[in-house]
């Protein structure tokens, strides 16, 4: 049983990620933080709780980082719509509520009181995890490891370059992939090649559940969102991070140190490999018709 606490900037593909945490036995989520991404903090976090309700959730959800370290704040709603998930429609929360304490001093709790049992999923720009790891270190070595999408070793999504995530906040990523601490990445090189097909979209049309509704409706803008910038099928980035968690074994990648670039320029938030000690492992293929199983099983497992 894999024990996670999810950092998510919700968001279309982080709804993904998060039903599948929700819907697969193999995993149990600890605790949410929604984080400042894709839109501004008070949209994700209001995503994030509504996704929560929907999946049957019962874990706490925080408010993380509103904006980054130290660069101006940038959105990528062109590709999730103005609220951050356009497409469902939500009844008022019965259940899910903002927790009262900081996302960051909760990370910081439930890893330092769980000594190697607690895997954190950060889907969105790693504020969250910088300051973290600055205001306590040892969560580096305390962790059981990190999953992280973003970065990209070939070209960019948001500038030629660099992928969003770490170019909403590239200070925290350098930071992050410095510490030393035991990293997974999901890079653009490998979730570009995870995309949803019109038919498979359909196939899921015809199943039934709230759940699957709400991902049928979030997929519905994802595609549409896709179509109109002439980008083909739209990209499952982060719900591979939870997948992997699911079996490794599924997933084949390689090793090697990893910075980012934070000098002004054109190449700022571009994710480099270096020959650094600090190895993450980098995962460059996962198998795409077990990816969509656990998509489906974890769906027809939620309300
Ligand atoms: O570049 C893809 C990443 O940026 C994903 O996490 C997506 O949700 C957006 O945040
Ligand atoms: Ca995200």
């Amino acid at each position: 049983m894999e024990r996670i606490i999810l950092d998510v900037d919700t968001g279309l593909d982080d709804a993904v990620a998060l039903f599948l945490a929700a819907g697969l036995k193999e995993i149990t989520i600890e605790a949410i933080i929604a984080t400042a991404g894709n839109v501004g903090l008070d949209k994700t976090l209001e995503n994030t709780l509504n996704i929560a309700e929907t999946s049957g959730l019962t874990c706490p959800v925080y408010a993380g980082s509103s904006g980054p370290l130290v660069r101006t704040p940038v959105e990528a709603g062109d590709f999730h719509g103005e609220s951050g998930l356009d497409g469902p429609l939500f009844e008022e929360r019965v259940r899910q509520h903002v927790a009262p304490t900081s996302g960051i001093d909760a990370m910081i709790a439930l890893v330092m009181d769980n000594p190697h049992e607690i895997t954190i999923v950060s889907v969105g720009p790693l504020t969250d995890l910088a300051v973290a790891f600055i205001r306590e270190p040892r969560i580096a070595e305390y962790a059981k490891r990190f999953v992280i999408m973003g970065g990209s070793f070939s070209r960019g999504n948001v500038t030629d370059e660099a992928e969003f995530n770490t170019y909403a906040d590239p200070e925290a990523a350098k930071i992050v992939f410095a510490s030393g601490a035991q990293i997974a990445l999901f890079s653009l090189d490998c979730t570009r090649t995870v995309t949803l097909s019109p038919q498979r979209l359909e196939s899921f049309r015809q199943r039934g559940g709230r759940s699957n509704e709400v991902f049928v409706a979030c997929m519905d803008t994802y595609t549409a969102n896709y179509t109109k910038r002439g980008q083909g099928e739209p990209q499952m980035h982060d719900p591979l991070c939870v997948a992997y968690l699911a079996d490794p074994s599924k997933v084949a990648g390689s090793y090697a140190g990893v910075d980012v670039i934070t000098e002004e320029g054109p190449s700022y938030g571009r994710t480099v490999k270096t020959d650094s000690e600090q190895k993450v492992f980098i995962a460059e293929s996962i198998d795409i018709p077990w990816f969509w199983s656990l998509v489906e099983r974890a769906l027809s497992s939620l309300p």
